[in-house]
């Protein structure tokens, strides 16, 4: 059983400064409710509630965020105004969580090497929280269907979607062999590369679920793309040694770290999910 859901968010939200300057970019709400809070939501649906936060100078707005505020509870207690916790109320009394800190901002297989100490050695699940995912109408979310996945492989699984030609350089993006509909065993995987290089259409997403011997592979994973230590690059070893397979999601998926995705993930949930009375 997976328990663990790992969160790096260490990163500096470049893209949307200055509005990131001081405050954390997973702090940015979409509607009414922070980036980071979609993501510990999908989590803990999956089973997955002991969330890890691998987190790094100027996000303490992140553990404030899911620690009672007494002043606050105090204040509103009684009043209408409670409701407007409920949804973070669930998620602390569902959620435990640990934080430890990534001191230089050596990339993604970087960031989840510092968080092997809120793992150990169990398979965990990594969301990256400025991807939105919102599962087909009807379906569970996407964590969720990746977990079914891994009881039925018992390996590393990374969450894929075909994204257009001239986008595909943002992207890991893997080469694999179709097993069935949305399902493929990677063949092997690259990061961001250009598109003449691209070995398909099918882009790495920020969810996935990592067997624990990622962390070994990533200690001996040199520096990649960009000079930082890439988690594509341990997957690619991992695929090599043994399986990893990709799993076509279902559902949308916003780029919450680009004011594009960003707009259209707002306007998207305020249409379907506020006005519906679903974003408490
Ligand atoms: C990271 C990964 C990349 C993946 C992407 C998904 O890149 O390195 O492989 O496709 O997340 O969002 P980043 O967007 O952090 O540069």
């Amino acid at each position: 059983m997976i328990r663990k859901c790992m969160f790096p968010v260490g990163g500096y939200g470049t893209r949307f400064l200055p509005a990131t300057k001081a405050l954390p970019k997973e702090m940015l709400p979409v509607v009414n409710k922070p980036l980071v809070q979609y993501g510990v939501e999908e989590a803990i649906e999956a089973g997955l509630n002991e969330i890890g936060f691998v987190t790094g100078r100027g996000k303490r707005a992140i553990a404030d965020h899911f620690d009672i505020s007494y002043e606050l509870e105090h204040q509103i207690s009684g009043s209408n105004k409670e409701e407007f916790l409920k949804s973070i109320r669930y998620v602390m009394d569902e959620g435990i969580f640990s934080f430890t800190r990534q001191k230089e901002m050596k990339g993604l297989g970087h960031a989840i090497l510092c968080g092997e100490t809120l793992i150990g050695n169990e398979p965990f699940g990594v969301i990256l929280a400025d991807d939105l995912c919102v599962p087909e109408d009807g379906m569970e979310n996407v964590l969720a269907q990746m977990v079914k996945v891994f009881n039925q492989f018992r390996c590393s699984i990374v969450a894929v979607m075909e994204v257009p030609e001239d986008e595909i350089h943002k992207y890991g993006v893997i080469d694999g062999e179709e097993m069935k509909d949305g399902l493929y065993r990677v063949k092997s995987m690259v990061e961001k590369p250009a598109k003449e290089d691209a070995p398909s259409n099918l882009a790495v997403i920020g969810r996935y679920i990592l067997t624990p011997d990622i962390f070994d592979i990533l200690r001996n994973t040199p520096p990649g793309k960009n000079n930082e230590i890439q988690l594509t690059d341990a997957l690619m070893t991992q695929a090599q040694d043994g399986v990893v397979m990709a799993y076509r999601l279902k559902g949308k998926r916003f780029d919450c770290g680009s004011v594009e995705g960003f707009v259209e993930a707002t306007n998207y949930c305020f249409e379907n999910l506020y006005k519906k009375g679903l974003l408490t």
